[in-house]
């Protein structure tokens, strides 16, 4: 029989926001794979399990060395679907194997927390890349939805931002870890989080303001 690799979301870090049906497959997984925060916060002693590192591939080659004798699930930070290492598997791997079950993605606690919708939303991610200029573009009311990281952060995106003509005065939530109990939603101008220390690997909205 055909063993699956079960791609589960585990929401952007707290309890409250992994979905019923990721929790159920990781609490009944035999083999876990995940990040290490990951694999500390769900993986029983008596699992097999296998971090995720820098090393993609050590983390491709376990997984298709042991989905050979049974399921492998695993564990990506908030949905599998938004910016994850489902990418990778599915290149890897036939995806009729590939099973995906989501859970909250940041972006949408973010927007959650900013009581802002987000379907006019243009979403874009400054994770380990940077976005063309094309699509940074201001226009009247346009919402950014920005994925951050440790070198795209709050202070030089802003820079960009404001390099390429959103106003000084627009508005910006900085979304901090969110959905641990430190979580934080920061409201303040875009010229503000220029000339500021930059807030890392959070969630940036960038308009919707009244004037924006
Ligand atoms: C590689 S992306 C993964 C996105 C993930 N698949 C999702 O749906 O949320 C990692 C980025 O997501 C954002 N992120 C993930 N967890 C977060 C949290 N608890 N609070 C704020 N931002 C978070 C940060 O921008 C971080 O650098």
């Amino acid at each position: 029989m055909g063993h699956k690799i079960i791609v589960a979301g585990i929401g952007p870090g707290g309890d409250d926001f992994i979905s019923p049906a990721a929790r159920h497959a990781i609490d009944h997984a035999k083999i876990l794979v995940g990040g290490r925060r990951a694999l500390s916060q769900f993986a029983a002693d008596d699992r097999l399990t296998f971090p995720i590192t820098a090393d993609i591939d050590a983390a491709v080659d376990f997984i298709r060395s042991n989905v050979e004798r049974d399921d492998v699930t695993v564990m990506v930070s908030g949905d599998p679907g938004y910016y994850s290492l489902l990418d990778t598997l599915r290149r890897e791997f036939d995806p009729s194997i590939i099973e995906v079950i989501p859970s909250i993605s940041a972006m949408q606690l973010a927007f959650a927390r900013a009581k802002m919708p987000w379907h006019d939303a243009t979403l874009l991610s400054f994770h380990g890349r940077r976005p063309p200029d094309a699509e940074l573009f201001y226009a009247p009311h346009r919402v950014l939805g920005l994925l951050t990281d440790g070198s795209f952060h709050s202070q030089s995106i802003s820079k960009i931002l404001l390099a390429l003509g959103w106003a000084p005065d627009t508005k910006i939530f900085i979304a901090l870890r969110l959905s641990y109990p430190d979580e934080q939603l920061i409201e303040m101008t875009l010229g503000e989080a220029a000339g500021r220390d930059p807030i890392k690997h959070c969630v940036l909205i960038v308009g919707g303001g009244d004037d924006d």
